[in-house]
């Protein structure tokens, strides 16, 4: 069987917190169990004892229902030294799995969402960045994204005009580099890797891979699940519950941009998983 969504690589967990007990979870409607098998290995298998593919990248365990053609998506950021890899945890949210990404793309929400934190009012404009579908690595990107923040990390003290790319490698996964306050010139990378347990409900696994020598880890972890907790509330809550791939069905604006290309990309690949195709 080949279909561009079961071929997908998803995260099923987390790879520090498996035991050989292991995790139940459903994959895509699928009910799965992921377990490790050794220091550095891990086995993932359906309901039926099918045994499936496994990837272990980026403190999460990958797995496939399918046959994946590429291999997944490579972060180079993750490899390089000084790095701090935190493994923020999961998030249950009862929202498609694609509202959850293109929710992760949007930077107007924060003035409104992460109040005094991630945005404040009055600064509240989105001003012009650039928003393209790389056809080579076939990615969307969105670069020279500006936006002021009061507080942009846990690393920022005072506010300051962060500057950010967003990249979508897969359909249910999302990266954001922003400006690193102690290493000018870094990014600091931050991903959202979205497991979708069903159509409308997803796990959210938070990783990041940043210059901070200074911050308590646990700090870390509660500063990044308290802004993913402040977007729960939005994404349980969006009309309709899957996300519109027609153009028309909701009004973009300026702020838009990165998510009408992430919906042009994934109707490009016929990627329809928690995607509402008819207006209701
Ligand atoms: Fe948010």
């Amino acid at each position: 069987m080949s279909d561009p969504m079961i071929d997908e690589w998803y995260p099923v967990a987390l790879f520090s917190k498996l035991d050989a007990a292991g995790r139940d979870t459903l994959l895509m409607g699928h009910p799965i169990h992921v377990a490790r098998t050794g220091s550095e290995r891990v086995a993932a298998t359906e309901a039926d004892g099918r045994s499936l593919p496994v990837r272990i990248r980026y403190g999460h365990v990958w797995t496939s229902l399918g046959e994946p053609k590429k291999e997944l998506f490579d972060i180079p950021e993750a490899d390089e030294p000084g790095r701090r890899l935190v493994d923020v945890g999961v998030v249950r949210v009862r929202c498609s799995p694609l509202r959850a990404v293109e929710n992760f793309l949007d930077i107007a929400h924060f003035p409104f969402v992460h109040t005094d934190i991630l945005g404040a009012e009055p600064h509240t404009e989105v001003e012009k960045y650039d928003v393209e579908i790389r056809e080579k690595e076939d990615e969307v990107w969105a670069t020279k994204v500006k936006f002021f923040q009061p507080q942009a990390a846990k690393s920022a003290a005072g506010g300051i005009t962060t500057d950010y790319m967003y990249r979508v490698p897969a359909p249910t996964c999302s990266v954001l580099y922003k400006t690193c306050p102690p290493r000018p010139g870094e990014w600091d990378v931050i991903t959202l890797f979205v497991q979708p347990l069903t159509e409308e409900l997803c796990d959210v696994w938070p990783w990041m891979a940043l210059y901070d020598d200074e911050a308590d880890m646990t700090d870390l972890i509660h500063f990044q699940q308290m802004i993913f907790l402040q977007d729960r509330s939005i994404l349980e809550n969006q009309i309709p519950r899957r996300l519109p791939l027609d153009p028309g069905m909701e009004i973009p604006t300026r702020a838009d941009m990165t998510s009408v290309a992430y919906r042009r990309w994934l109707k490009r690949h016929n990627y329809t998983y928690g995607a509402q195709l008819v207006a209701q």
